[in-house]
């Protein structure tokens, strides 16, 4: 829906738990904006709007212009997404999943009924990290997405490196600061940063990659001894997404990486995040903030509102190119800890340490392909990268 800047832009809030709270408390400072509805299933007597659990009523109130979708979930954020899109309202989410799982479908859908579509904080918490994408795809092609794009997991590396903290009591920390996922499995195995790095790639490439083809291994089976022996190696672990162009496909993966001290990556303390693009001509450029948390991610939503309510009315791009995830040529040494040697470890071994090895350079297929087969994670072992 086109802007009419004779009254406040009026926006429909579906969902008003951790960041739709936010995003109500920042609107209610505003003049530009108003709280048409909060759609929720429960009264909600301390709200100073009008509260409905009849989402139909919103999609058919003309004068609603702007949908915010931070329900989160499949069910039903996606219906109530797609009539939003259709009835001609514009869509901002910080819905992962659904932009992850859906996206082709949801930015055609929302090119064919012309609104606009965002979800900046779906990635990096409160960084404007896909509007700077955007920014640099209008200048030039992108060759890279890299980065640590997940708090809690980003939280509970940091806090065992600097404070010696089990993982467990590092865990609970980033729940009790409302980082984590409903569901902490998500973020500790890798699949909510997968989705973060599902949509970047996306956008960054112009393309459509399937999630479930994207490599992923997580963090649930760090020990201490693994932050100990990247220490003595002069190393971090941080959990990295990876991404990049190769020969029309796309390398993509997601796993743990003991980063040298000296680099970016490696100093992002807590709940931040820290995400980078290498341009063709730019080179590598970095975005840092915190990932996760109420307002951080309230902020994000924010902004995409008042981009809308500065004329926009697109996606971050409309490229929509099938791609295939290919991680065969990308070769690593890596640090792997496992109960039990077996053929095909034994035969990459290049230096043995006092807790686990370190390869000789490995396809990350391969070893991720090693490690899925080995049930490394359930075994209680674990890899990371030399980066
Ligand atoms: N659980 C997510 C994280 C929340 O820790 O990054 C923000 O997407």
């Amino acid at each position: 829906m086109l802007w009419r800047e004779d009254r406040p832009m009026r926006i429909a809030l579906l969902g008003c738990g951790t960041v739709g709270g936010g995003v109500y408390e920042f609107v209610q400072e505003r003049t530009d904006m108003e709280i048409a509805y909060v759609l929720s299933r429960r009264p909600r007597p301390e709200l100073n709007c009008p509260v409905t659990s009849d989402f139909s009523r919103i999609v058919s109130d003309p004068t609603v212009d702007t949908a915010i979708e931070v329900m989160g979930g499949r069910q039903p954020a996606y219906e109530y997404m797609c009539a939003a899109l259709r009835a001609g309202k514009n869509v901002v989410t910080a819905n992962k999943q659904l932009m992850s799982e859906r996206y082709g479908e949801l930015v055609q859908l929302a090119r064919e009924n012309h609104v606009a579509l965002r979800c900046s904080a779906a990635v990096g918490g409160g960084i404007r990290w896909l509007t700077n994408l955007e920014s640099t795809l209008d200048m030039e092609p992108v060759l890279r997405v890299s980065g640590i794009m997940n708090g809690t997991t980003n939280y509970i590396l940091d806090t065992m490196t600097t404070s010696g903290l089990k993982f467990e009591d590092a865990l609970r920390q980033a729940q009790a600061l409302g980082y984590a996922e409903v569901d902490p499995t998500e973020d500790l195995n890798g699949a909510d940063a997968r989705r973060k790095l599902v949509i970047s790639t996306n956008v960054a490439f112009g393309c459509v990659v399937q999630e479930p083809e994207v490599t992923t291994f997580g963090i649930a089976g760090i020990r201490a001894c693994d932050i100990g022996a990247a220490r003595k190696m002069h190393r971090v672990v941080k959990l990295m997404a990876s991404a990049r162009l190769d020969s029309g496909d796309v390398a993509c993966y997601l796993e743990p990486a003991m980063m040298p001290q000296g680099m970016h990556e490696a100093a992002v303390p807590e709940n931040f995040n820290l995400i980078s693009i290498t341009g063709m001509h730019i080179g590598k450029q970095s975005f840092y903030g915190q990932g996760a948390g109420r307002f951080p991610t309230a902020y994000n939503v924010m902004q995409d509102c008042l981009d809308i309510r500065n004329g926009l009315t697109r996606f971050y791009t409309d490229k929509l190119r099938p791609a295939r995830v290919d991680n065969s040529s990308i070769m690593r040494p890596y640090y792997v800890r496992v109960n039990g040697m077996d053929r095909w470890l034994q035969t990459r071994i290049d230096k043995m340490l006092d807790c686990g090895i370190i390869t000789t350079p490995v396809a990350v297929s391969e070893i991720h392909a090693w490690a899925r087969e080995r049930k490394l994670t359930e075994t209680g072992g674990f890899l990371a990268s030399l980066r």
